[in-house]
């Protein structure tokens, strides 16, 4: 059978593939109201089909690509790492690339996170923090730490233990039986400021919603966790970096674990490498993933403070961190993170983005301005608006629409948002804004 003719690809993968948070049926023939695009190939910020159509990847392919597809440095790490150790077992064994990624991540904390511990996905990350946190506070003496806290909106990842401290209804409802409960505190989302309050009141508002959550119940909890910055799957929810200062006093005042999950965040998505940088502020775990690899292969990590490793550091087997993923650790994916960190370093990203950063915001004032626009909103390398009463399939139709103007884009709900590469050249963050308000001028006009 021919493999690389797009319907028989689709036709094929319909067959054998389950896809990823996708209702199946959404690509049935007579269904067919998401289209399942092949990919052929990638270059930069743009991916193929087999029939020579291209689309741009404002959404980094689920927020991982921050140099685009088949980037020439990242690609030649790799080559060489292939051919000197694709991997190994890291309990017992260690290898370069994990120990030079271990301290280059370190001295970006400013040692103040000195240890990581590996994983692949996410999940696996957020899964691996709980289980130290509470771990930490029992090799502590303080066994009855065993909550978890949220925020109103969050989203962890897919796994059961993930998934108890995520708060989307979309992802979660169907498992509930399954999964822990977890005590949820208001989020805050500028969008919810009331008549006359600012960002920081509304982050002083929902720090006083923890601060009572941590009288009440403070010698019960564990850890709260948080995504930094911007809440990015309940729709890319952003607040002021005070929020996080205040939760991190609280914190130390409660004796409860700061986890911040900049698995979405993290990598100069918000501006800064680590988006709690803005906060002046380091969390007692932080998670990473996504980005860390360029986007190449799963990679993911957690980073913990030196007092924390020590209440593990024992004689006595049982205190240890008895955790292992088959996979942790993957020579070929520190590697691809390494030559990740080195462009940052070599290519002066942060400052790039900037640039990049400003061009866009300029480009799409049509957007923030428009009458069917609200809550439009930015940080870093990131683009959000709401689209004013729109239909129940919009974000279905704007994809679709999305991809007439080779444009891949995914809205959250009415919640339209952009998180290209940090490559976009000038042409390209110019089409990205024009493209979007042509798509969305017709997604409005046609609901
Ligand atoms: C903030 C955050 N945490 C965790 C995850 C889960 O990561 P993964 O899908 O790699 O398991 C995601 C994924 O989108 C995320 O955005």
């Amino acid at each position: 059978m021919e493999l690389n003719t797009q319907t028989d690809l689709v036709a094929r993968s319909l067959r054998s593939v389950w896809h990823p948070c996708t209702q199946m049926q959404h690509h049935a023939a007579h269904d067919n109201t998401v289209p399942l695009i092949p990919v052929s190939h990638g270059r930069g910020a743009w991916l193929y089909d087999h029939e020579g159509r291209r689309y741009l990847d404002a959404i980094s392919s689920w927020w991982v690509n921050l140099f685009g597809h088949a980037n020439p440095r990242i690609n030649a790490a790799l080559k060489d790492q292939l051919d000197r150790l694709e991997h190994a077992m890291l309990a017992g064994f260690t290898h370069e690339p994990v120990v030079q990624l271990s301290e280059k991540l370190n001295a970006l904390t400013g040692g103040v996170l000195g240890h990581c511990f590996y994983a692949s996905d996410g999940a696996s990350a957020v899964e691996i923090a709980l289980k130290m946190s509470f771990h930490a506070w029992r090799n502590s003496g303080l066994a009855d730490k065993q909550e978890f806290v949220c925020l109103k909106g969050s989203y962890h990842g897919e796994t059961i233990g993930a998934l108890a401290v995520t708060d989307v209804a979309l992802f979660k409802d169907a498992y509930g039986p399954l999964l822990r409960a977890t005590q949820t505190v208001i989020s805050p989302d500028t969008r919810r400021a009331a008549e006359g309050e600012s960002e920081q009141d509304v982050a002083r508002r929902a720090a006083a919603d923890v601060e009572l959550l941590f009288q009440q119940r403070g010698d019960k909890i564990a850890a709260i966790i948080i995504e930094p910055l911007v809440q990015c799957a309940t729709g890319m929810a952003m607040h002021d970096p005070l929020y996080l200062k205040l939760v991190r006093e609280l914190c130390d005042r409660h004796q409860v674990h700061m986890i911040l999950d900049e698995i979405a965040v993290g990598c100069g998505r918000t501006g800064t490498f680590f988006a709690c940088e803005q906060a002046g502020i380091w969390p007692d775990f932080v998670c990473l993933s996504k980005g860390i690899s360029g986007g190449y292969l799963p990679l993911s990590l957690v980073m913990t403070r030196d007092d924390i490793y020590q209440t593990f550091y024992s004689s006595d087997v049982t205190r240890g961190f008895l955790h292992s993923h088959s996979y942790t650790g993957n020579p070929l994916a520190c590697r691809a993170a390494l030559a990740t960190l080195q462009i940052f370093e070599e290519d002066d990203v942060l400052a790039q983005n900037q640039l990049r950063a400003a061009r866009l915001t300029a480009a799409l004032a049509p957007l923030a301005e428009h009458e069917q626009v609200r809550h439009f909103r930015q940080r870093g390398m990131i683009w959000a608006f709401d689209a004013i009463d729109a239909a129940p399939d919009f974000s279905r139709r704007f994809f679709t629409a999305a991809l007439q103007k080779e444009l891949l884009m995914r809205p959250i709900g009415s919640t339209v948002y952009m998180m290209p590469p940090y490559i976009l050249d000038d042409a390209e963050i110019d089409g990205l804004a024009a493209g979007t308000l042509a798509v969305f001028n017709q997604v409005m006009a046609g609901q």
